[in-house]
């Protein structure tokens, strides 16, 4: 059966990366039988341009029907000034929360390729591969109350972070599950001594991790966990955590690699579906000068075929394609080490080329 691919350029360097991004579905539905039909729409402030709303009734009906959504970035200087409820980010939120994307995964893994670009020092990063899992539907990003709120006259600004059982659950067992297609060890993340909620979090993981005895598990505090990330890196193989704290650990990790610009992640609901995006944001200040890194978007394309469409062979020639094309030198601005660098166009071209 034909599965529909729905593309979400969004703001900023988003349609420049996604057009590349574009280019290798296309190849690959062309020379490779991949059965896919294509869809684009609007999404974030070049939504809310044209109809004033960042996640227009038609982009999210389309979302929902597709098999898997591959987006930009969503965001921009020129949208900030507006209501909470209409900033481009409430998109990326509202789709999340409406297509029940709760696992979402990110990882991080440096290409030897580009050893000289993290801030850390080679032995320390050398072979790096690590997935964060982050809990994405729940947790202080959706609890209610929320708000702020006049209280003896002042202003009170108010969160609620709250998890039920059936939320840690889900999570947990991707989790697991991922650790026992990698190297077996998940470290799950909290701040059990001092807040309630991630107490139960701790007592629930440890509980679903009976089910999976051949997968080491640990625990370990935020605070503790950032550290670690930038310390000893290597340490960790899959990283479990909430939304809050997978946001932050997750950009401490994407930096690890030095370039963000070439890290993918999947937000997947319980049935495979999935929305695929850069790690990256937006970019303004270099939007629209063919200067960005579409590889972070292309290997978004990769995880889509590999969780979604069930092409696994496609996403390995999408990886190998990545790693030739790095591997001859290939680089764009974000990662260049002198002054050389080719384009967002160049760089996509060149992959297509190298996917043999
Ligand atoms: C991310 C981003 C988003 C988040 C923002 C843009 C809402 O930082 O995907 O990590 O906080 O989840
Ligand atoms: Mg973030």
């Amino acid at each position: 059966m034909t599965k529909k691919v729905l593309l979400l350029p969004g703001d900023g360097i988003g349609p420049e990366i996604v057009a590349q991004a574009e280019n290798v579905l296309i190849h690959l539905i062309e020379n490779f039988d991949l059965d896919v039909e294509l869809d684009t729409d609007v999404v974030g402030g070049a939504a809310y341009d044209l109809t004033e709303t960042p996640l227009p009734e038609q982009t999210l009906n389309k979302a929902l029907q597709a098999d898997a959504v591959l987006l930009g970035a969503v965001g921009g200087h020129k949208w900030e000034p507006l209501e909470r409820e209409v900033r481009p980010e409430k998109a990326l939120l509202d789709l999340r929360s409406r297509l029940e994307l709760f696992a979402n995964l990110r990882p991080a893994m440096l290409y030897p390729q580009l050893v000289n670009a993290s801030s850390l020092k080679r032995d320390r990063i050398e072979n790096l591969d690590l997935m964060i899992i982050r809990e994405l539907t729940g947790g202080i990003y959706f609890g209610e109350p929320r708000g702020v709120f006049e209280e003896g006259g002042e202003r009170v600004g108010i969160n609620t972070y709250r998890y039920s059982e059936s939320e840690i659950e889900r999570i947990a067992h991707v989790g697991f599950k991922t650790a026992q297609l990698r190297n077996g060890r998940l470290c799950s993340v909290d701040k059990a001594n001092v807040l309630e909620v991630t107490e139960l979090w701790r007592e629930v993981v440890t509980e679903v991790g009976k089910e999976y005895p051949d997968v080491e598990l640990s625990h370990m505090y935020v605070d503790n966990a950032a550290m670690q990330l930038v310390r000893a890196p290597k340490q960790f193989d899959v990283i479990v955590t909430g939304n809050m704290f997978g946001d932050i650990l997750s950009d401490v990790a994407a930096m690890l690699t030095g370039s963000i610009g070439m890290l993918p992640s999947a937000s997947l609901d319980s049935n495979g579906k999935g929305l695929y995006e850069p790690v990256h944001g937006s970019a303004p200040d270099i939007a629209g000068q063919n200067k960005a890194n579409p590889l972070a978007t292309i290997m978004s394309v990769s995880l889509m075929l590999r969780y979604s469409l069930n092409r696994a062979d496609l996403a390995n020639r999408i990886n190998l394609a990545v790693e030739n094309v790095l591997g001859n030198g290939a680089r764009t601005f974000d990662i260049a080490e002198g002054e050389t660098y080719i384009s967002t166009t160049d760089m996509g071209e060149q992959v297509v080329t190298a996917i043999k």
